[in-house]
């Protein structure tokens, strides 16, 4: 899987946000790459865990800078920062969930059916399938809310050094 490269297109010019989008990225290109190479669900669900964690914690920190500069759009910024944890953590139940239960769109499997998943080859194929879910969504997710939601408030922040 490709990694995601930092570029100028993802630089806000504001330094700490920067330094904590680029730790977001490289954490995410760890778990691209651990997909990749067929890393096993569990491994895939630690990173992805550290991940929210940390995403947690930029989310909160880009929210009282936010909150600081006056920015106008900070609700609706926070709802998108709520959305997309949200997401990131249904994917990561499932990633946690045993693999019987490991369903589409965080669907469980009805206790009735756990043992038609057992078959070999067929843990294999949805794990490496989740794991692909979750590398486009990753995608999306950093790039797509940088490039477009943050950048929104750059020059709000700007004004404020
Ligand atoms: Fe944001
Ligand atoms: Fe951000």
């Amino acid at each position: 899987m490709t990694d995601i490269e930092w570029s100028q297109e993802l630089k806000l010019g504001v330094p700490a946000m920067d330094a904590e989008h680029r730790r977001l990225l490289a954490l995410t290109n760890d778990f691209l790459k651990a997909a990749g190479a067929d890393a096993p669900p569990e491994r895939l669900g630690r990173i992805l865990g550290e991940l929210i964690a940390r995403t947690r914690i930029h989310f909160q920190a880009e929210e009282t800078l936010l909150d600081r500069a006056g920015y106008p759009g900070l609700a609706g910024h926070r709802a998108a920062h709520e959305r997309l944890l949200v997401d990131a953590q249904r994917l990561y139940e499932r990633f946690t969930a045993p693999p019987a239960q490991r369903g589409h769109d965080g669907e469980s499997a009805q206790p009735g059916h756990v043992g038609e998943s057992a078959q070999p080859g067929h843990d294999g194929e949805s794990a490496r399938g989740l794991a692909l879910e979750a590398a486009g969504f990753l995608q999306r997710w950093l790039v797509d809310h940088i490039v477009s939601e943050d950048r929104a408030y750059r020059p709000f922040v700007m004004r404020l050094t």
